[in-house]
């Protein structure tokens, strides 16, 4: 899911901490929430403590356009097959703890009802323009200088049958910007995603040296953007396969 963007967000937040909560909306199943915890252990201590917000029920009709994949991939109800119960059930098998908030971005209370004061980390993965709209609302408040947002899907991949995803994450997120005059610094993109995090000059004076080595390609990075080129996105699965046995390896001796 995030994979390797994640870890860059984490990086930053143990670099240039702030307090504040972690939150995530769109949870579908709960594997965001998961990463997030595994990360947060190993980069943030304490681990700060995690909310989740969806409506548990899918995706909900738009009046924004779909187009070409997007017709069926976005379409309502798809990511139906969840529940609150059965991500409370996952995250408890895997000792994670994180209150779940059940509804639609645009109906749901204040942030400050659930006990949020300020967001540390906010990952936007509801793909639609009305969720990333109605949740950067609810965040406005909450956010601050050195909140890492991640927001997926913000910008098309070059693949031409995702060009509608800029209807959606992207102009959300420019009108955001746009209302709440706040300095969105964009760290990193890896297509769909995006990595930010609302700077001031006294900010990144402070922590340039942080951010700059966030921005720039790692081995990882190039190993997969080849893949990519030649294998094709179908391609990297193989990969991930032996990547992932190698790793269990490393961790068995
Ligand atoms: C792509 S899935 C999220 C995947 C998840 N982050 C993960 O890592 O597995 C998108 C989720 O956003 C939720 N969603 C989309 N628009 C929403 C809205 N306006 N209000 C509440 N939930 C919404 C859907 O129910 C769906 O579960």
């Amino acid at each position: 899911m995030y994979g390797r963007l994640a870890h860059r967000a984490f990086k930053l937040m143990a670099a240039a901490p702030i307090d504040g909560c972690l939150v995530e909306f769109g949870v579908y199943r709960g594997d965001g929430l998961l990463t997030m915890a595994r990360l947060a252990r190993r980069y943030l201590a304490p681990p700060p403590l995690m909310y989740g917000f969806d409506s548990f029920t899918g995706m909900p009709p738009t009046e924004v356009p779909l187009r070409s994949i997007l017709r069926q991939g976005w379409a309502e109800g798809v990511c139906s097959d969840t529940s609150v119960e059965l991500v409370q059930d996952r995250l408890r098998a895997h000792g994670v703890s994180a209150r779940l908030i059940k509804g639609m971005f645009g109906e749901i209370a204040p942030l400050r009802e659930y006990g949020i004061e300020q967001v540390r980390f906010a990952v936007i993965d509801c793909d639609l323009y009305e969720g990333f709209r109605d949740a950067l609302r609810l965040l406005t408040p909450h956010v601050r200088v050195g909140t890492v947002l991640m927001f997926d899907d913000l910008i098309p991949p070059t693949d031409h049958r995702h060009q509608s995803v800029r209807e959606h994450g992207k102009r959300a997120v420019e009108e955001w910007e746009h209302a709440v005059s706040m300095n969105l610094h964009l760290i990193r993109i890896d297509a769909p995603m995006a990595l930010c995090v609302l700077v001031d000059e006294a900010y990144l004076e402070r922590y340039a040296r942080a951010i700059l080595p966030l921005k720039r390609d790692q081995w990882g990075d190039l190993a997969t953007s080849y893949a990519r080129q030649y294998l094709g996105d179908g391609g990297l699965a193989p990969l991930k396969r032996v990547r992932d046995s190698l790793r269990g390896l490393v961790r068995r001796y």
